[in-house]
């Protein structure tokens, strides 16, 4: 079996402060989803009722969210690992969402996920056999199947009667999408919700590839910047994308759409040499879907020639995986292209981790913030008001209701 952790390093390579990479130990499933603070969360002297809606302060800031860093959100989909990543017969185990994960590939092909903890005396499963069909425990032999029922215990003599089949590890719900393994963390229910999709490859060919950082922060701090886009200038800096100088206003028309928004399909803008050379015959649309996910289509004469899908899965309170999958619709280039859109993922990903790092030197004294300032903050607004929506209809048992309204923002970037 194969320990995830270890299979996949950062493939980051600069050097820079340490990150947080949490062990099996160092997470407890108590605190999955609680409001226990983390480093950063909000701050005492913020009173409590200052929330995403409070009014807009004298100079368009408005206060930072009351829920910022406290939990993630429950019933729905996050993303996972490729699918790839995934063989048959093999299993790997995944530190996330608050618990150790084993997800396997049986010899049929389908996948499976359940708590890669032995309910016997708390042994990984993943350091025990699995047979393409049931997983078995290193440490006293138990057998489980892929929905975590034991159906095994080797220790028992033939007259010793015991219902094993009571005996249970806790299953994930887990589907395949767009060449990504999702889990479905919650309760579930008759109708599931949908997974984020990658909507503008459907019907077409494509080859992808994934990086991958853990960045030491809650979730909500690693969305709110995949969100945020008066950070780019400033953060992705490289010398064939762009730099701060000569700060342009942007304009977009931003609706709403499924669990988050869209910002409709536009020409992209001419800040970086790349769009520079080609922007004229391009189209791009970017969106938003809870619990985190951000796509983005750039479109050749009507056709999508690349994508990318950038996911936020929380490992832990204070720790949280940014994937990036980038695909392309050209194949049979995919020799050549993986090193170069790695290597360029790469270095956005690394930027963002750097920031996330410095980011929590501050933190750690528990600033009060303004972190949501218009327009470029309001995305980051509107994820809190999705969240709170989110949690509010699950908990009654109704349908979402996007709480965002069609709105054109402005913000120089
Ligand atoms: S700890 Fe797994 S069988 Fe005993
Ligand atoms: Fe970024």
């Amino acid at each position: 079996m194969t320990r995830f952790c270890q299979v996949l390093p950062l493939r980051i390579s600069v050097q820079m402060e340490p990150s947080v990479i949490p062990t099996a130990s160092s997470n407890s499933n108590a605190n999955v989803g609680t409001a226990s603070r983390p480093a950063g969360a909000m701050p005492d002297e913020i009173p409590e009722g200052v929330t995403e809606n409070a009014p807009e302060g004298p100079q368009g800031l408005i206060e930072r969210p009351a829920l910022v860093g406290t939990s993630w959100v429950k019933n729905i989909w996050y993303f996972a690992l490729p699918s790839d990543h995934v063989k048959k017969g093999k299993t790997v185990s995944m530190n996330l969402l608050g618990d150790l994960i084993l997800i396997g590939r049986k010899s049929d092909g389908s996948i499976f996920a359940m708590r890669d903890i032995c309910p016997h005396q708390g042994a990984p499963l993943s350091f025990g056999r699995f047979d393409g069909n049931q997983v078995s425990c290193p440490f006293h032999g138990w057998k489980f199947d892929s929905d975590g029922v034991c159906t095994d215990i080797p220790a028992l003599c033939s007259d010793q009667q015991v219902n094993v089949c009571k005996i249970k590890t806790r299953s994930y719900p887990c589907q395949e999408a767009d060449g990504n393994i999702w889990l479905y963390y919650g309760e579930p229910r008759a109708e599931m919700p949908d997974i984020p999709r990658a909507h503008g490859l459907d019907g077409l060919k494509y080859d992808q590839t994934v990086s991958r950082v853990i960045v030491p922060t809650h979730m909500d701090y690693a969305v709110v910047a995949l969100i945020d886009p008066a950070h780019v200038p400033y953060v992705h800096k490289s010398w064939w994308w762009r730099n701060d100088s000569a700060l342009k206003e942007k304009k977009k028309l931003y609706v709403p759409a499924g669990t988050g928004w869209t910002m409709v399909k536009h020409k992209p803008s001419k800040g970086s040499l790349l769009f520079k050379l080609i922007g004229d015959f391009l189209e791009t649309e970017i969106a938003f879907r809870l619990p985190g996910c951000r796509t983005e289509y750039i479109q050749l004469f009507g056709r999508t020639a690349v994508a990318s899908m950038t996911t936020v899965t929380p490992i832990d309170e204070n720790t949280c995986e940014l994937n990036h999958t980038s695909y392309w619709t050209f194949t049979g280039w995919k020799w050549l292209l993986k090193p170069i859109v790695n290597a360029m993922a790469d270095e956005f990903l690394g930027q963002d981790l750097q920031i996330a790092q410095r980011q929590q030197i501050g933190l750690k004294f528990k600033p009060k913030l303004t972190m949501i300032v218009k327009d470029s903050g309001l995305p980051g607004s509107w994820y809190f008001q999705g969240k709170r929506e989110w949690n509010n209809a699950t908990e009654e048992g109704r349908k979402f209701v996007n709480p965002i309204k069609e709105r054109v923002l402005r913000w120089m970037t």
